[in-house]
């Protein structure tokens, strides 16, 4: 059997990352209804599939209410061949050496398929539950001084600080990592603080799905803000994907996806986002809708009902596949070269995604020669990719 890796369609091809729903998945939003565990048989089930698809990676998620990361980044890279792990690195939770331990231990078992996702928290209820009572910007000091020490000793040198949060003495990394100097730092944050942060030490920004204008913003403010100091930062968007062969198919799995929410649910779902998060980031999500069932659709096929009871990641792209390319291409206009994207459930989801989205975008993997059966007719091969006319001209 081969596999052949599809050309893309004329502009630079995304990278295409896929979401491990480590607090659990389900058909319909904010309900039990036919819930599934985030159990490990699950996630690997999803892992295995998003690695045969051709997506690029996965994003596993930190916080009290996931499955431990680093574990399930280590169990999935034993379950998968490509797909790389983009693992969050909270500074507050452990050391910096023990981090980078941690690291690079899972950059050898996946052989150099770790990313590192840093997030600081933006909860501060449940960062105490973590011994972290750091307020807001002196989360973003504390981070700046633990990568001093992770990246010193990542690349093989000794670190010694006496810092205002971290001390360290000897600091020494022993087990290096396989991806040489280190594997790439993401990071999540939409404060000022973390702004100034991202710009000094990481290499690729992630922004939640907002409405191109913003993105834009946000995308000139990071570079000009690493161009201050001297560097560059590459950019990512994490969205969510309804995409059904219509427009009309797709605005209706939208709605059936909140169809089962309750009013009830949504109110205390945004009291809690509003009462116990500090987050900028989170703030500007609640911020697209409201609260309001009745006018979600933020910019053209950029929905926010999911963030009616989701926190964090609150906007789905809906529509066909060319529409969905096309609002695609509009981001990576403005300079964004990765896609993390989920869709409930996420196993089904992602064969959506891949089967109908990805050959338009000149993405993923045809799955081998078409055998002669119920689903080929033995005459070459199966599905070929949809083209859009014209749409590398369009970016
Ligand atoms: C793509 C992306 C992924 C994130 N993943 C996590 C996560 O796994 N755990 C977490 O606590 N915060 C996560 N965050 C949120 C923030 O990084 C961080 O916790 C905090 O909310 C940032 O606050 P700020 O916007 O005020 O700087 C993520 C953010 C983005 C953009």
């Amino acid at each position: 059997m081969s596999v052949e890796t599809l050309k893309p369609t004329g502009s630079d091809p995304l990278n295409f990352f896929w979401f491990i729903p480590t607090s659990g998945d389900g058909p319909y939003l904010g309900t039990d209804d036919f819930y599934r565990a985030p159990d490990h048989a699950y996630l690997r089930e999803i892992a295995t599939a998003v690695d045969r698809l051709g997506f690029g990676g996965v994003l596993i998620p930190t916080g009290a209410n996931c499955e431990d990361s680093w574990i399930t980044a280590t169990a999935l890279a034993t379950a998968t061949e490509r797909l790389k792990f983009l693992v969050a690195i909270r500074p507050g939770t452990a050391t910096p050496a023990f981090y980078a331990r941690l690291a690079s231990a899972v950059d050898r078992v996946s052989n150099g398929r770790l990313l590192i996702n840093i997030v600081v928290g933006g909860a501060p209820k449940e960062l105490a539950g973590d011994g972290i009572f750091l307020p807001h910007d002196a989360r973003y000091d504390h981070a700046e001084e633990f990568f001093e020490v992770f990246e010193t000793i990542a690349k093989g040198g000794t670190a010694t600080l006496d810092g205002k949060y971290i001390k360290a003495e000897g600091a020494k990394l022993n087990f290096p990592f396989v991806q040489k100097p280190r594997p790439p730092l993401y990071f999540g944050g939409s404060s000022d603080a973390a702004i100034e942060f991202s710009a000094g030490r990481t290499d690729k920004y992630l922004t939640w799905g907002e409405p191109p204008a913003q993105v834009a913003e946000k995308i000139a403010t990071v570079r000009a803000a690493a161009a201050a100091k001297g560097r560059e930062v590459t950019f990512g968007i994490r969205l969510h994907f309804i995409v059904r062969e219509t427009d009309e198919e797709a605005f209706a799995a939208a709605d059936k996806l909140i169809s089962r929410l309750s009013d009830e649910t949504i109110a205390a779902a945004q009291e809690k986002f509003r009462n116990e998060s500090d987050s900028v980031g989170q703030h500007r999500m609640a911020a697209l809708h409201g609260g309001r069932r009745d006018n979600l659709y933020v910019a053209p096929n950029l929905w926010a009902g999911v963030g009616l009871v989701r926190g964090g990641a609150g906007t789905a792209l809906v529509g066909s596949p060319e529409t969905i390319a096309a609002r695609l291409r509009e981001y990576q206009a403005l300079g964004i070269d990765t896609v993390i994207g989920s869709g409930y459930p996420h196993l089904e989801e992602a064969y959506k995604v891949a089967e109908l989205l990805f050959p338009v975008l000149g993405l993923g993997r045809r799955s081998g020669e078409v055998i002669s059966g119920d689903f080929g007719t033995g005459a070459g091969l199966g599905a070929r990719p949809r083209r859009i006319a014209g749409l590398a001209a369009a970016v």
